[in-house]
């Protein structure tokens, strides 16, 4: 009687295997990044990320009803601004180009949740993620003065009609700041989705190129987690709770899913994995080259994100994610 286990047997037939199949990837987990420009009529497609573009408002708000018709719940905006300077103008001005994206997204696409990414590499001279001193040779962030900063950008990008808030730049505090900050101009009821454990990773070489956000001097690892670490991200998970955290996330998701499990182990929250702009690049390169099956290669890495935790991912593959789903159903 060799051998009494035979997991086979609960493989031998499809609908068996969907009945026992443990995780489930569906359209609602999924989050469309955007790239807001200048302009009217603009649509640039980004060279190392094909099938990602660089759209000005009116495009946006076409991308806008054709994510939401894919039965995708949400965006999340990036902005590329007409001008940049030390103070990271284009963030928190009222008329700045998230700002404009979101008002007009909401106005055309009430029912499509959007998301802003609430950082200011885009918007300074220098492209890192807070306030530098002029003339600081050293290049130091100064941290509590770029608080300030997220403050005043969450606060616009929540009159423009923003539904939830991913502050991205890795700044001690920033989870507080903006929550008093919402709180103080009375949008409490608006939800605080932190990059909480963000590594400084090569994998966000394309999505620089997109947002225009390169550092142009240094790097960002006196910021950003050094990728070698995995309990410090439990201690910025626990920080970010405190501090009034929503909803958690983990960046890149690839190379993190170990960090994907643990976070979802450590908290009751919500956990958003951001399957970044250098893992799209990798599936998408091997694809054009007929090197992999492009469908099966991305719905089986970001079902492996739900298995590791995942209950939101944001992802370049959304759209394309959300055809093949429905055709499988
Ligand atoms: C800005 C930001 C980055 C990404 C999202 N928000 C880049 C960075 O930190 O340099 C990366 C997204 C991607 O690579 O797809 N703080
Ligand atoms: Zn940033």
């Amino acid at each position: 009687m060799f051998p009494t286990h035979r997991p086979r047997r609960l493989r031998q037939h499809p609908q068996l295997r969907r009945m026992v199949r443990e995780n489930l990837l569906t359209t609602s987990d999924l989050i469309y990044p955007l790239f807001a420009v200048p302009g009217e009529s603009v649509a640039k497609e980004v060279s190392s990320m094909p099938g990602v573009y660089q759209l000005s408002v009116d495009k946006i708000v076409e991308e806008a009803k054709e994510v939401y018709d894919l039965g995708i719940p949400a965006i999340i905006l990036f902005g590329i601004p007409e001008n940049k300077d030390i103070e990271a103008t284009g963030a928190w001005h009222d008329c700045g180009i998230v700002q404009k994206a979101t008002a007009a997204v909401k106005a055309a696409v009430p029912e499509l949740l959007v998301i802003v990414d609430t950082c200011l590499c885009e918007y300074t001279s220098h492209g890192h993620c807070g306030y530098l001193e002029v003339g600081d040779l050293m290049g130091r962030v100064l941290n509590d003065p770029t608080l300030e900063l997220l403050k005043k950008t969450a606060i616009a990008q929540a009159k423009a009609g923003a539904d939830i808030i991913a502050p991205s730049g890795m700044m001690d505090g920033f989870v507080q700041a903006i929550r008093s900050g919402l709180d103080g101009a009375g949008f409490e009821d608006i939800p605080i989705l932190s990059y909480a454990a963000k590594y400084a990773s090569a994998y966000y070489g394309p999505f620089r190129d997109a947002a225009d956000s390169s550092p142009q001097f240094g790097d960002r690892r006196t910021y950003q987690m050094d990728p070698a670490n995995g309990r410090e991200a439990l201690t910025e998970i626990e920080l970010d709770i405190q501090e009034g955290a929503d909803m958690l996330m983990v960046k890149p998701a690839l190379a993190y899913m170990d960090i994907i499990w643990r976070v979802k182990q450590a908290s009751n929250l919500p956990v958003a994995a951001y399957n970044v702009s250098g893992e799209y690049a990798m599936v998408k390169a091997a694809a054009l080259n007929g090197w992999i099956d492009e469908e099966r290669v991305v719905l089986e890495t970001l079902t492996g994100f739900k298995r590791a935790g995942a209950d939101l991912i944001l992802t370049y593959h959304a759209k394309d994610a959300a055809r093949w789903l429905a055709n499988q159903s």
